[in-house]
């Protein structure tokens, strides 16, 4: 979980001008959403990318596969809030805590993974509860629906890889992530070097960060010795001889490996993160982030599409409308944070849950304020959950405190969610949306925004009620 900031925001200093915003920064910073929403902790996909690239200098990869190796290995859980909801549903286990144990095992042996399975099942319901979730999981093809959760992820990671830009290398690597050396892996049991390389050393130094981050350097060295020709390439784990050894690498694991990952900046690709890019990317994530539970489907373009139609309405000019824009794509990134278990909860929430889910605010925060030209954009969106009479969260900031981005996000935050379809209820149709939001300016929500959004909405000539 990211740390938690109590004090209210500070304003950045300094905007940084996209000219000199690295792309491989960006992509590393962005990572961090994605080692939460794993369950890992923060900083796995930027230490896996250094193992993995002192694997790239081992075996003396081309500076194009270099490349394509770097972005794979940071984005490699691109996919990785697909199958969240579907792990509460087949397992009836936290989806964090479920990812992150799942990937201490060794899944590929079946009568292992038999007992871990049973031991994961419904870890707060009865007795009675596990053999019901057995039953179900035999019913709907058990094995087959573990593999799909694989597919899921592997698939959908390479094509939003694919959809920011990044080769057909990256995007296979990314596919084969999760395949092993003898066949058992998943989703394909692709076998030994019909697996690409670059999925082959994702697959090796995601695990040994895993290990080494959890449970020591021992401990992962011990794995990918006894994994070597069963999971890993023999080949692979023979080229980490030295690296065991190396304690600069290993010591970059107690700071911000970030530092350490610059020396690793690929040389074709040296790009810097345009205007045009940065939008991808904040379009990217947001996929990720609608991925992760059923009910928020299109939920972040959706803000995105009514901030700024409120925002143009009320004479925004380009760039703040830019940003606002990315800041509504990106405003619930701190929901990959939080359990499935609780954003699908089809009940009241009790009174911990509601503490755990209202924390996204402050994670959307802390996970974009790493992304040095989003810092402002960390603030606002982070926002999006205040209120004008100080009874929002995450900070209860009250009218003049809340500047008109932030105003605008929330009032296009609510008409969203009112529009769509919960857990806990229907999708309202306009009319009643408007009223609701009506009925709320001045008090709770800006009545300007309001006004700008109902004014966009009336104008708008689609359907708005999402079910
Ligand atoms: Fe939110
Ligand atoms: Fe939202």
């Amino acid at each position: 979980m990211p740390a938690i900031i109590d004090a209210p925001p500070a304003r950045s200093t300094l905007p940084v001008a996209p000219e000199r915003v690295y792309l491989s920064e960006v992509v590393a910073a962005l990572s961090y959403a994605l080692d939460i929403t794993e369950g890992q902790p923060e900083g796995h996909a930027v230490r896996s990318c250094l193992i993995g690239m002192r694997l790239a200098d081992a075996l003396g990869l081309t500076s194009t596969q270099r490349s394509a190796l770097f972005y794979a290995l940071l984005l490699k859980d691109l996919g990785c809030s697909s199958n969240a909801a579907r792990i509460c549903q087949l397992f009836g286990a936290d989806d964090l805590t479920y990812k992150h144990d799942v990937k201490l095992r060794d899944w590929a042996d079946f009568p292992q993974s038999m007992v871990d399975l049973i031991r994961s099942l419904a870890p707060d319901g009865s007795p009675l509860d596990r053999v019901a979730l057995l039953v179900k999981l035999g019913v709907e093809g058990g094995g087959a629906a573990v593999r799909q959760l694989f597919e899921v992820r592997c698939h959908r990671g390479a094509a939003i890889a694919l959809q920011l830009g990044f080769g057909p290398e990256t995007a296979a690597a990314i596919s084969a992530l999760d395949e092993h050396w003898d066949g058992r892996g998943s989703p394909a049991g692709l076998r030994g070097e019909v697996i690409p390389l670059l999925g082959r050393i994702l697959c090796l130094a995601q695990t040994v960060e895993i290990f080494a981050s959890n449970l020591g350097l021992d401990a992962a060295r011990r794995m990918a010795e006894k994994r070597r020709g069963t999971w890993f390439d023999p080949a692979l784990v023979d080229a980490m001889e030295p690296l065991w050894e190396d304690h600069a690498l290993w010591h970059a694991f107690s700071g911000d490996a970030r530092q350490a990952l610059a020396a690793y900046r690929p040389d074709d690709r040296e790009l810097r993160a345009d205007d045009t890019m940065l939008d991808r990317l904040a379009e990217a994530f947001a996929q990720v982030i609608d991925a992760k539970s059923p009910w928020t489907f299109a939920h972040s373009t959706g803000v995105a599409e009514k901030a700024v139609g409120a925002g143009t309405i009320m004479g925004l000019s380009p760039a703040e409308l830019r940003d606002l824009r990315r800041a509504a794509l990106l405003h619930d990134i701190g929901k990959l944070g939080v359990s499935s278990r609780i954003l699908d909860k089809p009940g009241r929430l009790s009174a911990e849950e509601m503490a755990a889910m209202r924390q996204h605010a402050r994670y959307t925060r802390e996970i974009l304020e790493r992304v040095d030209c989003f810092r402002d954009l960390a603030y606002v969106a982070s926002l999006h959950h205040e209120r004008l009479d100080g009874s929002g969260y995450p900070y209860g900031l009250r009218g003049a405190e809340l500047p008109l981005a932030a105003r605008l996000l929330a009032v296009a935050d609510c008409c969203d969610a009112l529009c769509a379809e919960r857990p806990y209820r229907r999708a309202l149709p306009w009319p009643e949306v408007r009223a609701i939001l009506l009925r709320e300016a001045g008090t709770g929500l800006c009545a300007e925004s309001v006004a700008a959004l109902c004014a966009f909405m009336d104008a708008s000539a689609a359907p708005h009620a999402r079910a």
